[in-house]
């Protein structure tokens, strides 16, 4: 047996016992533990005079794993088996809902999950009414998703497949993918702690997503949100989903569910807002800059929808290469954050601090976009004596480098 196999064996058999009486018994006493505040060494004694040395440092992790994963899963997160990898990789419940009934209203009773990891989207479209073949090359994945899936009672609707997704993928036919009439496919994007940036890295590869996107109709995928607009096909939809003003996935939708060009997606408070362009409609106009100055959500951003909220606001970029908008009033929508712009100079590090001492202002936030500046230093460096605050943007207009003096957002 090779190393990375009795690794393997000996994650499964923890898996097991962590499953059984002794083992959710222990998970529950560290998790108490944990909430009370007892530290890892501590915590640690007392569970292995309680379960033994072998299995004491799992139990500790499995729950602290679980308060991690809380405040998104809620209360599936007690009953969740999970490593640190498989929770890095799980996205968030009520985006795995929403994609799984987008994918589901195309008619779609199965679906293929390619790379099924703990199996916290197998768990999304088998609550959403499909039959679910979970599939992924990895033991500790499969193992996670069976136990999972059995523990949430959804096990009667999923199977749980070993194989490789790119075999699976270069064999599809008729439309369909490991007998399913529907897929969705999360590629690994990371490889030994690092992001793969080049998705001919990805795992599976670039190669086996278009595969999938030509051959199964019925697909949704997960790509990087940098993924080179270039990349995508012809007839697919590309969706870019922020929450809180981060963008949290991009989505690929096959041919037979895209239902338009581009996608901005913004979840707010459990409100979804959707904009969207059934063909590129190309750049914002470009403009001196105004009065107040508009920070776009970065998923407008990223989908290219710049220019449809531009002329919603009659507002220009401040330059070509810069994603901030300028208008002559506060924009009323929920695609922008508005400042008004107090002061417009160039950048000099030397006549700035003078300036906000001028003004009173002691306290900044920095942005900055298209400029090396790293915002908290030159926070800590424009700290004053003065009261006041404001929020210094650092970018560029009309090429030069240049600092806008913002008012703080009220409220
Ligand atoms: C990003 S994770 C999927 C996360 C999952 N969708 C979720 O929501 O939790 C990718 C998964 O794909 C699996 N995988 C990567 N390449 C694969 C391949 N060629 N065949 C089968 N599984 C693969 C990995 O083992 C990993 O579990």
């Amino acid at each position: 047996m090779r190393q990375s196999d009795l690794v393997t064996e000996d994650l499964l058999a923890q898996l097991r016992w962590l499953r059984g009486p002794d083992g959710t018994g222990a998970v529950r006493l560290a998790g108490r533990l944990q909430d009370d505040g007892v530290d890892l060494l501590p915590g640690l004694a007392k569970l292995r005079a309680e379960v033994g040395p072998e299995h004491a440092g799992p139990a500790w992790e499995l729950a602290r794993l679980r308060a991690r994963a809380r405040p998104v899963f809620g209360d599936d997160a007690d009953v969740l088996m999970l490593t640190a990898d498989t929770l890095e990789q799980a996205g968030r419940p009520e985006l795995a809902a929403r994609r799984a009934a987008r994918l589901l209203a195309g008619g779609a009773a199965s679906v293929a999950d390619l790379g099924c990891a703990a199996g916290t989207d197998t768990v999304a479209l088998a609550r959403a009414g499909a039959t679910v073949v979970a599939v992924d090359r990895d033991p500790v994945a499969r193992a996670l998703t069976a136990a999972n899936v059995a523990t949430l009672g959804l096990a009667d609707r999923v199977q749980v497949l070993a194989a490789d997704v790119v075999d699976l993928v270069d064999t599809a036919r008729d439309g369909e993918v490991a007998g399913c009439a529907a897929a969705a496919l999360d590629p690994a994007r990371r490889a030994g702690g690092r992001r793969q940036l080049d998705p001919d890295r990805w795992s599976p590869p670039w190669s086996t997503v278009t595969a999938l996107l030509d051959r199964v109709p019925a697909t949704v995928v997960k790509v990087a949100p940098g993924l080179d607009h270039d990349r995508v096909p012809d007839g697919i939809e590309a969706e870019w989903v922020s929450v809180g003003g981060s963008i949290v996935e991009a989505l690929l939708w096959g041919p037979g569910v895209s239902r338009t060009w581009r996608r901005a997606t913004l979840v707010r408070g459990g409100v979804v807002l959707e904009l969207t362009a059934s063909a590129d409609p190309g750049p914002a106009p470009v403009g001196p800059v105004r009065g107040w100055l508009h920070e776009p959500d970065p998923a407008l951003i990223r989908s290219s929808l710049m220019s449809l909220v531009a002329a919603d606001l009659g507002a220009t970029l401040v330059d070509p290469t810069i994603a901030y908008l300028t208008s002559d009033a506060p924009a009323d929508s929920p695609w922008v954050s508005s400042y008004r712009v107090a002061e417009v100079l160039p950048f000099n590090l030397k006549k700035l601090r003078a300036l906000l001492r001028a003004r009173g202002i002691g306290r900044v936030v920095v942005k900055k976009r298209g400029s090396p500046i790293e915002p908290q230093t030159l926070a800590r460096q424009l700290k004053g004596p003065g009261t006041g605050s404001a929020v210094v943007v650092v970018t560029r207009v009309a090429g030069a480098p240049t600092v806008l003096v913002c008012e703080p957002l009220s409220g």
